[in-house]
């Protein structure tokens, strides 16, 4: 590859490649770990509730939102505002996605590094014979307060990430996500089949499913509408700069809905997967540190015949997830610096990802790896910080400037190539304009007592 060819931009190769790159950034991770662990923090089946709603009626309005953005202006976020109000302090959305692009980068793939730790736990044989929740929860804590073990992890997803990104949009993207996805998804629906039938699979069932409203507060709406804008990657500008490589004959808002959906289904099975295994392992749904799924998945795996194998399996493809995740993470920034700053895309993408490792570390020793960091938590400071109030944040001041600054006439016409009829640009213009940035105002406005009740 040249040096011209590597400072142009990318387009997907197929309209199923942008599906699946975009479905790739938004399932990872989040869906996996931060779903399960978030739900059992918050209720269970309150914030599911809550959280289906936001996804529906917020989220799927952002991601449409973030798509018309990406595509009319086919820029990074920062150019993608000031193409269309030029010279105005818009831009600065797009400069606080890229800071909170390389903050959630920074811890996510602490925990990416975790599932790398955890692969090769598995292939090494740490979960043979009889697993119990006591077994595997401390395996967990010694694995992750081992500040050598975290950081050499740590530094291998990063360096993944960086080469992929440096190698360019189509023939990073693309390849990692066609083959794996499909196969992530069987593996999930057939382990959440096994976890349905373990004994006492219902009682774990019920916390997930069955709303106790008494467990409704605005903290549950706060992390239900967080984890929502997490999920789907809104808020930074992720799906402006993937929507900037969509062509005009592509539909938004089908592309819109399937992201969301798929990323949904995801969640919810993992949900079905970990708390039917909690309570077989007899513990209650509310549990849930930021290890649960770590603690969870092995019992499960000891459950079923060739369980090894399905162990190996499963933490190489949480590990794929995740990368596609973090590739689209580092992609906000580096897409900037390549488009903005011609930067040549392996400088940038070196430069920020050696970055993001060194503002991990401090995540990466927060559980107990160093004390000092252990005792502030680095980690959950973060992971509050920029997965979800930056990130709401951002979705707010988005649909605002779709909504008030450009016009919401104008970004549907924008809409309107590849979907001549929208038909339900009544509801998202309301919810564009009104409903979303409300419900985001309120949260933000009740967030200190929020979080300290
Ligand atoms: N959506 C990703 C996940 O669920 C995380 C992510 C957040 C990616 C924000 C990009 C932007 O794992």
């Amino acid at each position: 590859m040249d040096g011209q060819e590597q400072k142009e931009r990318g387009i997907w190769g197929s309209k199923i490649a942008f599906i699946l790159a975009a479905t790739g950034s938004a399932i990872g991770l989040g869906n996996i770990w931060r779903f399960p662990t978030t739900a059992s923090q918050n209720g269970g089946a309150v914030f599911v509730l809550v959280y289906i709603l936001a996804v529906v009626f917020i989220g799927f309005t952002v991601m449409l939102a973030e798509l018309t953005i990406g595509r009319h202006t086919q820029k990074n976020p920062v150019g993608a505002f000031n193409y269309i109000k030029p010279s105005s302090p818009w831009k600065l959305i797009g400069y606080m996605g890229i800071i909170t692009g390389v903050g959630i980068l920074s811890y996510y793939s602490v925990v990416a590094g975790w599932a790398i730790g955890y692969l090769v736990k598995t292939g090494s044989g740490a979960f043979k014979g009889e697993i119990t929740g006591q077994i595997t929860s401390r395996i967990f804590t010694e694995f992750s307060s081992d500040p050598l073990q975290v950081l050499i992890y740590l530094m291998v997803i990063l360096g993944i990430t960086t080469y992929i990104i440096s190698r360019g949009v189509r023939k990073g993207i693309e390849r990692w996500t066609k083959v794996l996805m499909p196969i992530l998804f069987l593996l999930i629906i057939f382990l959440a089949i096994r976890a349905l039938t373990l004994p006492h699979a219902g009682e774990g069932l019920s916390f997930y499913l069955k709303p106790d409203f008494s467990k409704f507060s605005g903290k549950v709406v706060l992390f239900a509408l967080g984890q929502a804008f997490f999920s789907l990657s809104l808020g930074m500008g992720t799906i402006i700069t993937y929507g900037s490589y969509l062509s005009k004959s592509d539909n938004l808002v089908t592309s819109a809905g399937w992201v969301s959906f798929a990323d949904t289904l995801i969640a919810l099975l993992a949900g079905l997967i970990i708390f039917p295994t909690l309570a077989f392992s007899g513990q209650p749904g509310d549990v849930g540190g930021v290890g649960l799924v770590f603690e969870i998945f092995p019992i499960i795996f000891s459950q079923i015949p060739g369980g090894y194998i399905f162990g190996i399996l499963f933490f190489a493809l949480l590990i794929v997830a995740a990368l596609t995740s973090t590739i689209s993470l580092l992609e906000v920034p580096v897409a900037y610096f390549v488009d903005e700053r011609n930067w040549p895309r392996q400088k940038a993408a070196i430069v920020i990802g050696s970055l993001a490792f060194f503002v991990g570390v401090p995540s990466a020793l927060s559980w107990g790896g160093m004390e000092f960091f252990t005792k502030i938590n680095v980690f959950s400071i973060f992971d509050t910080i920029f997965g979800n109030i930056a990130l709401a944040v951002g979705a707010l001041f988005i649909c605002l400037f779709l909504g008030y600054a450009w016009g919401a006439k104008k970004a549907i016409q924008e809409i309107f190539s590849g979907n001549p009829r929208f038909r339900i640009r009544p509801l998202w213009t309301f919810s564009v304009k009104f409903l979303t940035p409300i419900a985001i105002i309120i949260i933000l406005i009740f967030i200190k007592t929020i979080v300290s009740g």
